[in-house]
C-alpha cells in the first residue's frame, strides 16, 4: 500500500493535464463501473448536493483527484435526466478560499424559486493543522456552483471540532429554513446541531441540539445527518462513527435510520421503533436523500460504496469508491422499503446463462434454506457466498474471493430477515447490491472478481433469470 505524505494528499489540482495520464491508465482497469457513478481518478466518497431541478438531477461527490486516499476534497459534479444515465460535468466546488483551504467537505442542496443553492462544510486548517469547520453556501450559475463570499456561520465552541455536513431543508409549517449539522459533543458523543433562519442565505441562528430519545449515547460522531418526510412518517438518517454495533463485526462506521416524528417546536425526533441499518452490506456509508423529489410519498437516496478507514484492491490502480444505485424509499405498513428504480429495466440487454461483469439476477426462492454462490471458480469453490436458513437470516460471506480486503473489519455479515422469498441483484465490475424481498433489506458490497471467478452455483430449489446490462455512465475525462 502506498504511503502518502500530507503534502501529496493535500496538493491543489492546478490543471486537468496533471491527472490526464492517471485517467488514461485507470480507464483501462477491468474494475471500472459501467452503470454506477465513479471517480475519473482518485477517490470518491460521500454523495453531496443531490437535487432535482427543471428536468435535471444534480449529484456531486467528495473527490480527491490524486489517488485512492482521503486528502484535499473537491465536489465533483455529475448530472442525469433519469437517474440511470449519468454525465461527468467536472469539478463543482474547488477548495480555493481561506474558509475551505483544506477541503470542500460534505453538504446538501435546496431549490428555491427555480434556483439551486448548495450548503457545504469549508474545512479550514491553520499552519498548526487546527481545524475550523465553516458552513458555506454557493448558488448554481450557468451550470456551476458559485460560492458566497462569506460563510453563513462558524463552529460553536461548546462542541468538539467535529461539526460538519449541513443538510438544508425548508419546513412549510414553520415557514423556516433549517440546517442539520453532524456533530460531536465535548464529551465525545455523536449528535445533530439544528440551525434555523427565515432567509436562506442570511440570518442563521443556532436553535439547539436535536433530541433523539434513546440515542443520547450512540456513537462518537454522527456524520451526514439527513431528514425527510415520506407520506406522514419522518425519517432520520445518519452515519454514527467510532462505535461497534451488534451484528456488524468489527466495523466502527455505520449508516442507520430511524422512523418517527419530528417536532420543530421542541427540536425532538421521536423514533417509533429501534434504529435499523440502511444497508446490511460491508461497504455503504454517508447516504444522502435527494431534495426536491416531486412525489411526497417517496424519497430517493444514493450512497457511497465504501467506508472511511477501509482499503480496497483498486488502490493499487489509484482509484476507488463508487456511488450506489439511486434507490426509491417508501413506507409500506410502517416499514421502510428500498427498491431500485423501475427505469433500471431499460438497461436489460438480453437474457444470459452465465455470469457477466455487468448483469442483473432475479431469483425466486421458495424453501426454508437456499444457497447462491457468485463469482466462484469453475469447480464451484470460493466466490461471494450467500446462505439462507429460515429463522437464521441470510449470511453473506466474501472470504472466498481471490482478492480479499478489509479482513479485520469483517468479511461475513448477516441480514436479519425472517423469510427469504426473492432477490434482485445488481452486479457491476466492482460492486454487488442485493435487494432482498422486494426491498425489505439491502446488502451492498465491493468485490473484485478475477477472470477465473466468473462462475456461480445455486441450490436447485429456486428459479434464476440473468440479464446482461448495458452501460449507462459516461467515463469521459472532464475536469
Ligand atoms: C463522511 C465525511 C464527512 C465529511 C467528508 C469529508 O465520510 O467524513 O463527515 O464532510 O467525509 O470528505
Amino acid at each position: 500500500m502506498k504511503e502518502w505524505s500530507r503534502e501529496e494528499r493535500y496538493k491543489v489540482l492546478e490543471s486537468a493535464d496533471q491527472i490526464k495520464d492517471l485517467y488514461e491508465s485507470i480507464s483501462k482497469s477491468v474494475y471500472r463501473q459501467a452503470y454506477h457513478v465513479q471517480p475519473i481518478t482518485g477517490l470518491s466518497s460521500d454523495p453531496n448536493g443531490f437535487t432535482y431541478l427543471n428536468g435535471t438531477w444534480h449529484l456531486f461527490y467528495q473527490w480527491t483527484p490524486w489517488g485512492a486516499v482521503h486528502g484535499l476534497k473537491y465536489w465533483y459534479h455529475v448530472t442525469s435526466k433519469d437517474l440511470i444515465s449519468w454525465k461527468n460535468e467536472g469539478v463543482g466546488l474547488h477548495p480555493d478560499t481561506i474558509y475551505d483551504n483544506k477541503g470542500c467537505h460534505s453538504g446538501s442542496a435546496i431549490c428555491k424559486d427555480d434556483e439551486l443553492y448548495f450548503f457545504y462544510t469549508g474545512n479550514h486548517r491553520n499552519e498548526n493543522w487546527e481545524r475550523t469547520p465553516w458552513t458555506c453556501a454557493a448558488k448554481l450559475v450557468d451550470g456551476k456552483p458559485v460560492k458566497l463570499e462569506k460563510p453563513l456561520f462558524g463552529p460553536r465552541d461548546d462542541y468538539s471540532e467535529h461539526q460538519r455536513d449541513p443538510k438544508v431543508f425548508y419546513n412549510e409549517e414553520k415557514q423556516m429554513y433549517y440546517i442539520f449539522i453532524g456533530a460531536q459533543t465535548l464529551d465525545l458523543k455523536g449528535c445533530v446541531q439544528v440551525y434555523k433562519s427565515k432567509d436562506l442565505l442570511s440570518g442563521w441562528e443556532f436553535a439547539g441540539q436535536l433530541k433523539v430519545p434513546g440515542y443520547e449515547s450512540f456513537g462518537g460522531m454522527w456524520e451526514c445527518p439527513c431528514i425527510e418526510r415520506i407520506g406522514d412518517t419522518d425519517i432520520l438518517l445518519f452515519s454514527p462513527q467510532y462505535t461497534k454495533l451488534p451484528g456488524r463485526s468489527e466495523s466502527t462506521n455505520h449508516n442507520v435510520y430511524l422512523l418517527g416524528k419530528m417536532d420543530f417546536d421542541t427540536l425532538t425526533f421521536t423514533p417509533n421503533g429501534e434504529y435499523k441499518h440502511l444497508d446490511y452490506g460491508f461497504d455503504f456509508y454517508a447516504a444522502q436523500l435527494a431534495s426536491n423529489v416531486q412525489d411526497k410519498d417517496k424519497a430517493i437516496i444514493i450512497s457511497w460504496i465504501g467506508l472511511p478507514d477501509n482499503h480496497y484492491p483498486t488502490e493499487e490502480e489509484d482509484y476507488e469508491g463508487s456511488m450506489t444505485l439511486p434507490r426509491e424509499l417508501r413506507i409500506v405498513d410502517g416499514k421502510l422499503i428500498q427498491t431500485p428504480l423501475q427505469e433500471m429495466e431499460a438497461l436489460r440487454k438480453k437474457e444470459i446463462k452465465e455470469l457477466s461483469r455487468q448483469c442483473e439476477l432475479l431469483v425466486d426462492v421458495n424453501d426454508a434454506s437456499f444457497d447462491l454462490n457468485l463469482f466462484t471458480k469453475e469447480n464451484g469453490e470460493g466466490g461471494i457466498r450467500l446462505h439462507y436458513e429460515e429463522g437464521k437470516g441470510i449470511e453473506i460471506d466474501r472470504t472466498g474471493l481471490d482478492k480479499r480486503f478489509n479482513e479485520k473489519v469483517g468479511e461475513v455479515l448477516t441480514v436479519p430477515v425472517e423469510k427469504l422469498t426473492s432477490l434482485q441483484i445488481f452486479v457491476d465490475h466492482s460492486s454487488i447490491e442485493y435487494f432482498i424481498n422486494g426491498g425489505e433489506a439491502v446488502f451492498t458490497s465491493h468485490m473484485y472478481p478475477t477472470q477465473e471467478e466468473m462462475h456461480y452455483t445455486m441450490s436447485d430449489n429456486a428459479s434464476l433469470t440473468i440479464y446482461e446490462l448495458t452501460s449507462s455512465v459516461s467515463d469521459d475525462f472532464v475536469v
